[in-house]
């Protein structure tokens, strides 16, 4: 079984990126192929809300831009389970997190039946560096998204600089869990 998993800081071994990382450590302690994917690395451009809102994504479940949201996509597909772990900024998702995800809810519309990740679950993480306060907008964020994509949501964790110590362990076997989640 594989569990990919998005981290959207533009550090890699920063707050966001650990909790990812600790998540894939249980997870492929669980048994699981993992892969880890730095958003902030890939060319993911915003949605051009083509013909004043919707375009092909709607009825053909395909987005008209050539980036790396495709091919990005594409390994969600190939998972059985995905984490996301995003930076809180202003409390919210960071930019590219909602470029990407404003991006596939649109095209998952299209896609119907054709889509795997109605039986793909998931696991998301609010990493908020700063104050710690954030974290509950920014879930509030994530759980619409997932839900707007049918993923079977596991869990949505708050980390902080002040919970890193309890919240990573915690993230650890959270990973662990999403495989077995994942099978049920
Ligand atoms: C524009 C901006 C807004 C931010 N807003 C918050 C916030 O609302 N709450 C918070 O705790 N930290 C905030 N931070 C800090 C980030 O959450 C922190 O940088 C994040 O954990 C990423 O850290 P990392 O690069 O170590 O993963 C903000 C950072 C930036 C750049």
């Amino acid at each position: 079984m594989r569990v990919v998993a998005i981290q959207a800081s533009p550090n890699v071994d920063g707050l966001t990126s650990t909790g990812a990382q600790r998540a894939l450590e249980g997870a492929k302690a669980a048994g699981a192929e993992v892969e880890l994917i730095h958003l902030r690395k890939a060319d993911i451009r915003l949605c051009l809300a083509c013909d004043a809102g919707w375009g092909k994504c709607r009825d053909e479940g395909v987005c008209v831009i050539e980036d790396e949201f495709e091919p990005t996509r594409q390994k969600l597909y190939a998972a059985r389970a995905i984490v996301l772990s995003t930076p809180v900024y202003f409390g919210e998702t960071s930019e590219i997190v909602k470029a990407f995800l404003d991006r596939l809810r649109r095209c998952e519309r299209g896609a119907k039946e054709r889509s795997p990740l109605p039986n793909s679950a998931v696991l998301g993480i609010a990493a908020a560096g700063g104050s710690g306060r954030g974290t509950v907008s920014c879930a509030q964020m994530l759980e619409r998204c997932f839900s707007h994509l049918g993923l079977r949501l596991l869990d949505i964790l708050p980390l902080t600089r002040w919970n890193r110590d309890y919240m990573l362990p915690a993230l650890e076997e959270a990973g662990q869990r999403l495989v077995a989640f994942a099978q049920e």
